[in-house]
């Protein structure tokens, strides 16, 4: 039994940070310890289960980082009509060898309708509650159709074993559950930062924050093939700035509400005084090295510089004197701008433009795409308004989810 291949899986989430690459990456890790060709995980959210994430090798070809995420808003109620919930109520393990034959005596019923969309035969089924250090429930994950490996040019589909259970799902599902909360209170503690901002700037809503973090996320990783990044290091870079971007207008909390709740256009001055939230936000992620602050700094520090070198607030002294004069000498340019900063940049503008604002109506995606498009090798880096236009799929379908 490969007891340290398990460890090494196991250890493996444990060092992600963010919640859904956390989740994928436990789904997928069970899945192929216990050889199973499909997965989902159910988040509760209030007295439901909310579908967060769905692997099938059978069904869905295309499982690159990005599009894992489905933007689904399918949910079920916790109670002892389906297998998911009851498993939910209960906080109870159950092992199904096959879910088209249930036992008439059975709360639960099998719901064929995602089958019959599709075609696929779900078969047997491991459904376990993930709890977290108080036993309070976070969501449930289940196993689907575990494949014979005595055949590997067809798919065979087998029960999975007392030992599947015992060992490898109930541990998986600890080290979830430990993995999950603690993911979870990283994302409260930054909402909870969001939320000090959007006191002050009510447009930095949490749903505006999540747009630019997803939307970021997609046009990095397309950005990131394209210059042959390995898979691992854009997990890698992914796991960071997907929460790093949701900070990146935190230091608008230290401008004065005339400025930034002004209806009207700014003067100079004023917007002087707006170019300070970059280094008000660098400076609140200083004198630290966690890798998830340091890029909160970078994001911060450069979502406002441009590729042509006429951005803010570009290179300063220190933070220790940050006035409108100190600051915004000399921008940088190009390549000398991180990566982080110049996708950010992209998708803050194009939220900001489909979005209304105390100075603006919202624009239609159409002109949004066009105003990025025409910024090209002026605000933007080309390559990643490239990578930008390709993601306009998955772009679209985080707008709509996350719709004001
Ligand atoms: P924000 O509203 O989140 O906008 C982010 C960025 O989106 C802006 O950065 C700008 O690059 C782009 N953007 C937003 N609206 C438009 C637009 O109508 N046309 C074009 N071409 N680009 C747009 P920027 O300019 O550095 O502004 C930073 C922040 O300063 C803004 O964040 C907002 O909070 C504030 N701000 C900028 N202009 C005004 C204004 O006229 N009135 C007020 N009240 N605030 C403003
Ligand atoms: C999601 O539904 O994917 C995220 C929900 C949240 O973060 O509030
Ligand atoms: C929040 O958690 O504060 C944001 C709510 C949302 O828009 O999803
Ligand atoms: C800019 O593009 O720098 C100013 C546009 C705006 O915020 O209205
Ligand atoms: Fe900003
Ligand atoms: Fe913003």
């Amino acid at each position: 039994m490969p007891y340290k291949k398990l460890v090494e899986k196991t250890l493996e989430f444990h060092k992600l940070n963010d919640y859904d690459l956390i989740l994928e990456s436990i789904l997928s890790e069970t899945r192929k310890f216990l050889n199973a060709d499909a997965g989902t995980i159910y988040i509760k959210k209030d007295n439901f289960l909310k579908f967060h994430y769905f692997q099938n090798d059978t069904v869905l070809k295309d499982q690159s980082e990005g599009k894992k995420h489905r933007f689904s808003k399918l949910k079920l109620p916790i109670n002892n009509e389906s297998i998911a919930g009851y498993s939910a109520n209960n906080l109870k393990t159950l092992n199904i060898d096959d879910v088209y034959f249930l036992d008439n005596n059975l709360p639960y019923k099998f719901n064929k309708n995602y089958d019959i969309s599709t075609g696929y035969r779900t078969k047997s089924v491991i459904t376990i509650p993930i709890t977290g250090s108080n036993n309070n429930l976070l969501g449930v994950m289940q196993i689907i159709n575990k494949l014979d490996p005595n055949y590997t040019n067809e798919k065979r589909v087998i029960p999975f074993s007392k030992e599947d259970e015992e060992v490898f799902v109930k541990y998986f599902s600890i080290q979830a559950g430990i993995a999950i909360e603690s993911a979870m209170l990283t994302r409260e503690i930054v909402l909870r930062m969001v939320r000090m901002a959007e006191m002050r700037d009510p447009k930095e809503t949490g749903a505006h924050v999540k747009r630019v973090s997803y939307y970021s996320s997609i046009i990095y990783e397309n950005w990131a093939k394209k210059k042959g990044f390995s898979k691992t290091e854009i997990k890698k870079n992914i796991d960071i700035l997907k929460t790093a971007a949701i900070l990146h207008d935190v230091g608008k909390v230290g401008i004065p509400d005339i400025i930034l709740k002004k209806p009207g256009k700014l003067t100079q001055e004023e917007f002087d005084i707006i170019k300070m939230h970059t280094v008000f936000g660098g400076r609140l992620f200083e004198n630290t090295s966690q890798p998830l602050d340091l890029a909160a700094k970078e994001i911060a520090l450069n979502h406002h510089e441009k590729w042509d070198g006429t951005g803010y607030p570009g290179y300063f002294e220190d933070f220790s004197d940050i006035t409108p004069d100190n600051i915004c000498k000399k921008p940088k340019k190009g390549e000398e701008i991180p990566v982080f900063g110049r996708v950010v940049a992209i998708a803050d503008v194009f939220d900001a433009l489909v979005s209304k604002r105390v100075y603006k109506p919202a624009w239609s995606v159409e002109d949004s795409v066009k105003v990025i498009n025409e910024g090209s090798g002026k605000h933007f880096d080309p390559l990643m308004v490239e990578s930008f236009n390709e993601s306009m799929k998955e772009i679209k379908a985080i707008l709509e989810y996350f719709k004001e």
